[in-house]
């Protein structure tokens, strides 16, 4: 049986684990070949693509750090080298790191804006003109960028909002052939990254609960399909009413 993805290639900057992790898995199931990125966790990378392989599908890994643009123009190299062609740019790499406004280190400030705002910015720089005409670009924002909620996250909000001001933009710049450009804003999601935050954030969760990672990949997932083709310079907020 034919499935939606068959024959498209996919890159997941920041696939190995989390939200990034189940992207990749439903973008396998749906017929693509994906390769994936990750900086510092080869062993969950490598679990990862054995369990695509093993279910018959096909991923590669490869270590590639958001923070640094070459590395992840390498990244795009590769994966053209390999499967010979990118349809679907998925840019989910991103950090969190907590901070009141002035107690927050420069050196993660910087930190925060080269994985968070320039690694994205790299990943569209590059990935544009390798991009297959009508393909897509999806970024993962956050909710954060329509409601920080919380002191300590003025860097992390910033950040977020930068990536959906550069995909509106981003979005006219690649109209011409046909590539949509769209951001996804979850809200609290239960990864490694929300660990120990869930007593924090669940009493501003009006569905009484944080979100899974298979329903931001199921965003992905429609986003990313030709029915979508009219879907472009969006940021789709998915927080269970957070942000109401
Ligand atoms: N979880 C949430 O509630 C939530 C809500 C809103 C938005 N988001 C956004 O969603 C994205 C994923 O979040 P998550 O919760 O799944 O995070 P996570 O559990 O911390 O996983 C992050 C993934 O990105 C990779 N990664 C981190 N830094 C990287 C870098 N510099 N270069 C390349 N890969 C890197 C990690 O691989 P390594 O470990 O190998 O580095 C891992 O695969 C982020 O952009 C985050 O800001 C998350």
């Amino acid at each position: 049986m034919e499935r939606e993805q068959d024959g498209k290639v996919a890159l997941v900057l920041g696939g190995s684990r989390g939200i990034g992790a189940a992207i990749v898995e439903r973008l396998a199931r749906d017929g693509a070949q994906v390769a994936f990125t990750y900086a510092a966790s080869p062993g969950p990378a490598e679990a990862l693509r054995a369990g695509i392989a093993a279910r018959g599908g096909t991923a590669i890994a490869l270590q590639a750090d958001s923070g640094d643009a070459a590395q992840i123009k390498a990244a795009i190299d590769q994966t053209l080298d390999r499967f010979g062609r990118l349809d679907i740019l998925v840019v989910n790499a991103g950090i969190l790191r907590h901070g009141a406004i002035d107690q927050f280190p420069m050196e993660e400030f910087d930190r925060m804006v080269a994985v968070n705002i320039r690694g994205v910015f790299a990943a569209l720089h590059y990935a544009a003109p390798r991009l297959s005409d009508g393909g897509r670009i999806v970024t993962i924002g956050s909710n954060a960028a329509a409601r920080v909620a919380f002191a300590g996250a003025s860097v992390y909000a910033m950040t977020k909002t930068a990536v959906a001001a550069l995909v509106r933009g981003a979005a006219l710049d690649l109209a011409p052939r046909r590539i949509t450009v769209n951001n996804i804003q979850p809200g609290p999601i239960g990864t490694d990254m929300t660990e120990g935050l869930a007593e924090m954030v669940l009493p501003l969760l009006p569905l009484g609960r944080m979100g899974e990672t298979r329903e931001i990949a199921g965003l992905v997932a429609y986003l990313v399909r030709d029915e979508a083709a009219f879907v472009t310079g969006a940021s789709l907020t998915i927080d269970g009413g957070y942000s109401i």
